[in-house]
Formats: C-alpha cells, structure tokens, sequence
C-alpha cells in the first residue's frame, strides 16, 4: 500500500494518522475536549451559534497543525462556496466533521477533499437524489444488510469528499460525479470515478471504514 498509516491507542484523541505522501497527511481526531481546549489554539473566525458544531468546527482546524506544524490557521479564508482555504495555497486542506469525530486532509501540492459519515437507514431516503441509474447497481449485488447501508454510504461520502475537493459549488452529484466502480474490502479500498465538470477528469476516491465511521478521501 502507498504511504504510511497507523491506527493509534484509542485513549489519544488523534485515533488515526495516515502519511499518504511526503506532502500529504490525513488525520481523525476523537473530540472529547471541551471547547476552551481547542479555542486556546484555533482562532474562531465566523460565528457557529450551535454549541457541538462550534465544537465539531474548532477540533476540525485544530487538527490541521497536529498533521503539519507549521499550518498557518490564523490564514485560513472562507470562500463564498463557504470553502475554506489558505490565500497564498501554502496548504490545500480539507476538513469533515461527524458526530464526536473531526477528520482532516493537508497538503501541500495537491488539492484534497475528505468526508466522514456514520452509516444510518437516512441514507436510503436520499438515493435517488445523489446516484444515477449506472450508479445504483452497485447497491444491487449480493450483500447483507448491513454491507448495503455501509456501501450505500460509502458512495454517498466518496462524492461529498469530490464535491470539497472541487470546492467551487454548482455540482449536480449525479450528473457531474460518476462513480464507475469500486475496489476493495469492508476495512479499505478505492473507487473509481470521474468528475465531469466540464470536461471528464478521472478521480480515485481511497477509503476506510474505521470504527463505526465511513471515511473517504480525494488527493489529485
Ligand atoms: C459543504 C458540504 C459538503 C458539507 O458537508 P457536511 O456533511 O454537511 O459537513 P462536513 O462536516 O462533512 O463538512 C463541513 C466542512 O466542509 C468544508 N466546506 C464547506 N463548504 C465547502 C465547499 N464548498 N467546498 C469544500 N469544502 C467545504 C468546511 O471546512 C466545513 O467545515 P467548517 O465550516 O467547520 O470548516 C455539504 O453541506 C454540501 O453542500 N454538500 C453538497 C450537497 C449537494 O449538492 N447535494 C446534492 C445531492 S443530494
């Protein structure tokens, strides 16, 4: 496997760590910390009212300079698409949140995206509105139930994590992101697909379902 990982003790907050290259690193953190932990390093730069989203936002830029010292926070900018991003790219970065989870992605020569998702039955309701016809016999093969929903939002999460790594809004997900096929197990793997946005850009989504998460990143 490219790059390096390690799953780390579960009594730190940062679960896991991933070296993907030697500008890259992707990390989890477990959000057990009050907010003046994080507040005493991450400046808050837009108002988040709702207490566990405030939360869920300052882990997520605390993480950013636990994967590379030298991460300029003070920086960070929101675009109008609400992307944030660093004005002279020092650092492309992406950042997920999902219930007492916060993930992120940097690097410093590539564009990134990452999404996090606990798999529930939701997902079912919203098929139709992110899988294309093609896409949807991917959830056709045999599997049980649980491999189903885990699947279901394995492909949901891979086109979120395009979706950020494209960062500039106007994605229809099932017309601009196609899933073409999925490689790999119920631990890791990768997708296939292509964003087409104009024109056809091929894109591999990696994978990992960690604990009861779903985890999906894009570096290209
Ligand atoms: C923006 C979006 C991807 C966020 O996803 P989410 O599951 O709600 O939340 P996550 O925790 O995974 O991600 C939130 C982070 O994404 C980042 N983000 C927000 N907008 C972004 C954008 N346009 N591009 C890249 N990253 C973005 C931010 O870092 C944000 O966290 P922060 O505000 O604390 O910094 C999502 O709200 C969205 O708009 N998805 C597209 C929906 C869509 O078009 N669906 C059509 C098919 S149903």
């Amino acid at each position: 496997m490219a790059g390096k990982y390690k799953l780390l003790n579960w009594i730190l907050p940062l679960v896991y760590q991933h070296t993907i290259n030697s500008t890259t690193k992707l990390g989890l953190w477990h959000i057990e910390e009050p907010e003046e932990f994080f507040i005493a390093k991450v400046p808050l730069k837009r108002d988040v009212t709702h207490p566990h989203k405030r939360l869920q936002h300052l882990a997520g830029r605390y993480l950013l300079p636990t994967l590379f010292e030298d991460f300029p926070l003070e920086e960070i900018l929101i675009a109008d698409t609400r992307k944030p991003f660093l004005p002279d790219e020092q650092y492309h970065f992406s950042i997920s949140h999902c219930g007492n989870y916060a993930a992120a992605i940097a690097s410093s020569e590539q564009r990134v995206g990452i999404d996090i998702e606990h798999p529930t039955d939701k997902i079912f309701r919203i098929i139709h509105k992110f899988l294309n016809e093609e896409e949807k016999q991917l959830l056709n093969e045999p599997m049980s139930s649980s491999q189903l929903l885990q699947t279901a939002t394995l492909l949901w999460s891979a086109k979120e994590a395009m979706f950020k790594w494209y960062g500039d809004g106007g994605v229809d997900f099932r017309k601009h992101l196609h899933i073409i096929n999925t490689e790999g197990n119920n631990e890791e793997g990768k997708l296939h697909c292509h964003f087409q946005k104009p024109d056809s850009i091929s894109l591999t989504v990696k994978y990992r379902f960690i604990k009861d998460l779903v985890m999906s990143w894009v570096v290209s």
